[in-house]
C-alpha cells in the first residue's frame, strides 16, 4: 500500500467532555463497536475524583492507566481509528489542549441535563483556534433532560458554532422512546431494559412514512412537528462547513444504553476528515510529502520512579516513520534515531517498524524531548500549535534540601518538560514560579520531586492574576518595560518574556500605557514572531 492509500484510510479523533458528560462511557462503547475490546468496563475511567487530590496512590494508578490509553487504534469499515485519550479531571485540562493540537477531528460529549459547562466552553476555544471539525453528542437522553432545540440554542450561542442535527429524540427521560436519524432517515427504539445493538435499525422512507406511526403511537405528532420546525430552521447539512470547523453535526443519544453510538460511529467514518496539512513556523507540511515530519505533543513519565525513563508521544505528519532510521531533533539540532518506537493497535503495545501520517508512536525517552518538538527528514522545520495559555494559579517553588540543589533543578526541569505545570525563571537570578490549572499539579510537583528526584519542596504563595507573553516590535521599547517591571517579568521555558500581573485592573492598565507592547494571551502568536526575530 503506498503513503496515500495509508493517510486516507487513517482518521486521528479525541472525544472531549466537561467532567461527568460521558466521556469514558462513550470510549468503551465506540471500542466495543469498533471491536477493540471484547467487554464492558474495559476502559478505565482515568478520572481522579476530587476528593483524592491528596491520594497519591492513585495518581500513581492514573498514569498507570493513562498511558495504556493514550491510544486507543481500532480497525472500522476499512479505516483504522486514532482515538486520543484525554484526561478527565479539569486541572489536568493543559494535556487536554495539547492532545488537541494532534488530532484531525473531535467528537464533543454534552450531558442533556447540564447542557453547556464551563469545560466545554474552554475546550471548543481550543478547538475554535485550528478550526478543528467538531461532532456533538448530546448524551444521557434516558434522563429527564432539557428541551432538545433549548439545547441546540445554548450550544449555538454559548461555544459559537452553527449546528445542524443529525438525528433527533423522540420524547425524554422518561417519555424517552428513541431517535429517529434525520441523515439516513431511519428509526430506533429506545428499550430501557437492553442495550440496544446493530440490529435496531428500522429503515423509514421519509417523516410520512407510516411505518412511524405503528412504532410511535401518539408520540409521532410531536416528531413530525420538531422534523419540519428543524427542516425549516436549518440548513441541509453542509460537510464542507463541518471540515471548516464552521458548523457542528449534533447526534442525540444514550452512551451507556449503547444508544445512538453505532449511527454516531458510522456517520463520524463517511465524513471525518483523514490527515491533512499542518502549518510549521516555516511552511505549510502537506501530509504526503515524502519526508518524514512529526511533533511531540505528550510526554509520559515511567510509573516506576526506579526508571526515570519516559515515554514522548509523537503525531507523525508527513512521508512515512521508520524504526531505526535517524531524524533530526530541530530544537536540539542532532540526529536521533529510534530503535524501540511503539505503536497501540488494539490497545496492545507492540513494537513498530513504521508508522503513517495521523499515527501516533510512543518513543522512550531519557530527557531529549520537550513538549512541542519537531522531528523531520532533511529539513529543519517547527511545527506550530501546541499553545500554551495563561495558568491560573502560581506559587513560587522553592528548595526544600540545600543538599539536593542538582536532584531539585532537574526534576523541576523535567517534570515541566513533561508539561505537569508551566515554569517561569526571572531572567537574572534564580527564582522560579510555578504556573497550573488546578492545585493539584503542585501535589504532584512535590510528590513525584520527592519519589523521583529525592529532591524537597516548598511552595510560597503569589499574588499573581494572569500571565501574558509579551513582545514589542522595538527592542527598546521592550527593554525600558523590562526595567520598569523588572519584579513581574519571568522567562518562559522557550526564552520568552511573560509579564506576571496580579490584577485585572493592573493589566488593563499596563496594556493601556504601554501601545508598544503586545500582550498575548497565549504562546502561539509568540512562538512565531520569536522565531522570526532570531532568524
Ligand atoms: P466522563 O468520562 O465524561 O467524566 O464521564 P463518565 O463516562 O465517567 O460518565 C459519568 C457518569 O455518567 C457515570 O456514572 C456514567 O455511568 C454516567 N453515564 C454515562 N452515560 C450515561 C447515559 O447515557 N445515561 C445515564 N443515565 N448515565 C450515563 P457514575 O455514577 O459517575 O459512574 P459509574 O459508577 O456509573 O461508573
Amino acid at each position: 500500500m503506498n503513503n496515500q492509500t495509508e493517510i486516507q484510510k487513517r482518521r486521528t479523533f479525541a472525544i472531549i467532555s466537561h467532567p461527568d458528560a460521558g466521556k469514558t462511557t462513550l470510549t468503551e462503547k465506540l471500542l466495543l463497536f469498533g471491536g477493540a475490546i471484547q467487554v464492558a468496563g474495559a476502559v478505565k475511567s482515568n478520572k481522579i475524583k476530587k476528593t483524592a487530590a491528596s491520594d497519591f496512590l492513585e495518581i500513581e494508578k492514573q498514569r498507570g492507566i493513562s498511558v495504556a490509553t493514550s491510544v486507543m487504534t481500532f480497525e472500522y469499515h476499512n479505516l483504522l481509528i486514532n482515538l486520543l485519550d484525554t484526561p478527565g479531571h479539569k486541572d489536568f485540562a493543559e494535556d487536554t489542549y495539547r492532545t488537541l493540537s494532534a488530532v484531525d477531528s473531535v467528537i464533543l460529549v454534552i450531558d442533556c441535563v447540564k447542557g453547556v459547562e464551563p469545560q466545554t466552553e474552554a475546550l471548543m476555544e481550543v478547538c475554535r483556534m485550528r478550526n478543528t471539525p467538531v461532532i456533538v453528542f448530546i448524551n444521557k437522553l434516558d434522563r429527564e433532560g432539557r428541551n432538545p432545540f433549548d439545547l441546540l440554542d445554548e450550544i449555538e450561542q454559548k461555544l459559537n458554532i452553527r449546528v445542524r442535527p443529525l438525528s433527533w429524540p423522540i420524547g425524554i427521560g422518561f417519555t424517552f422512546k428513541g431517535v429517529y436519524n434525520l441523515y439516513d432517515h431511519s428509526l430506533y427504539l429506545f428499550h430501557a431494559n437492553r442495550k440496544a445493538t446493530a440490529e435496531d435499525r428500522i429503515p423509514i422512507s421519509s417523516i410520512d412514512d407510516k411505518l412511524l406511526d405503528e412504532h410511535l403511537g401518539n408520540a409521532v405528532k410531536q416528531l413530525r412537528d420538531d422534523v419540519h420546525l428543524i427542516e425549516g430552521v436549518y440548513d441541509p447539512f453542509d460537510k464542507e462547513a463541518y471540515l471548516k470547523g464552521d458548523l457542528a453535526p449534533v447526534f442525540f443519544g444514550s452512551a451507556i444504553n449503547n444508544f445512538g453510538v453505532k449511527e454516531l460511529l458510522d456517520t463520524f467514518t463517511e465524513i471525518a476528515p483523514p490527515p491533512g496539512p499542518r502549518p510549521a513556523e516555516e511552511r505549510m507540511v502537506n501530509q504526503y510529502e515524502k519526508s518524514f515530519t512529526g511533533f511531540v505533543f505528550k510526554i509520559h513519565a515511567n510509573i516506576d520512579p526506579r526508571h526515570r525513563d519516559r515515554i514522548a508521544f509523537l503525531r507523525v505528519c508527513s512521508g512515512k516513520f521508520e524504526r531505526g532510521k535517524f531524524y533530526y531533533h530541530n530544537r536540539l539540532q542532532k540526529e536521533v534515531r529510534f530503535n524501540n518506537p511503539y505503536s497501540f493497535l488494539a490497545n496492545a503495545k507492540s513494537v513498530v517498524e513504521e508508522a503513517y501520517p495521523g499515527d501516533v508512536v510512543g518513543l522512550y525517552d531519557t530527557g531529549n524531548f520537550k513538549i512541542g518538538d519537531t522531528i523531520s527528514e532533511g529539513e529543519q522545520l517547527h511545527f506550530k500549535g501546541i499553545p500554551r495559555f495563561s495558568p491560573e494559579i502560581f506559587k513560587e517553588v522553592v528548595n526544600a534540601d540545600p543538599m539536593k540543589s542538582k536532584q531539585f533543578e532537574k526534576g523541576i526541569e523535567q517534570l515541566t518538560d513533561e508539561g505537569v505545570a508551566q515554569l517561569f525563571t526571572q531572567p537574572q537570578g534564580n527564582r522560579k514560579v510555578i504556573g497550573t490549572v488546578g492545585e493539584l499539579q503542585f501535589e504532584v510537583i512535590q510528590h513525584r520531586l520527592l519519589h523521583e528526584y529525592g529532591a524537597a519542596c516548598r511552595y510560597n504563595p503569589l499574588n499573581v492574576y494572569k500571565a501574558c507573553w509579551i513582545t514589542a516590535k522595538d527592542k527598546l521599547k521592550m527593554d525600558e518595560f523590562i526595567r520598569f517591571k523588572m519584579h513581574q517579568i519571568m522567562l518562559d521555558k522557550d526564552g520568552h518574556y511573560v509579564y506576571l500581573a496580579d490584577s485585572s485592573w493592573m493589566l488593563d492598565q499596563m496594556m493601556k500605557n504601554n501601545p508598544e507592547i503586545e500582550f498575548h494571551f497565549n504562546s502561539d502568536t509568540v512562538q512565531s514572531s520569536a522565531r522570526t526575530e532570531k532568524v
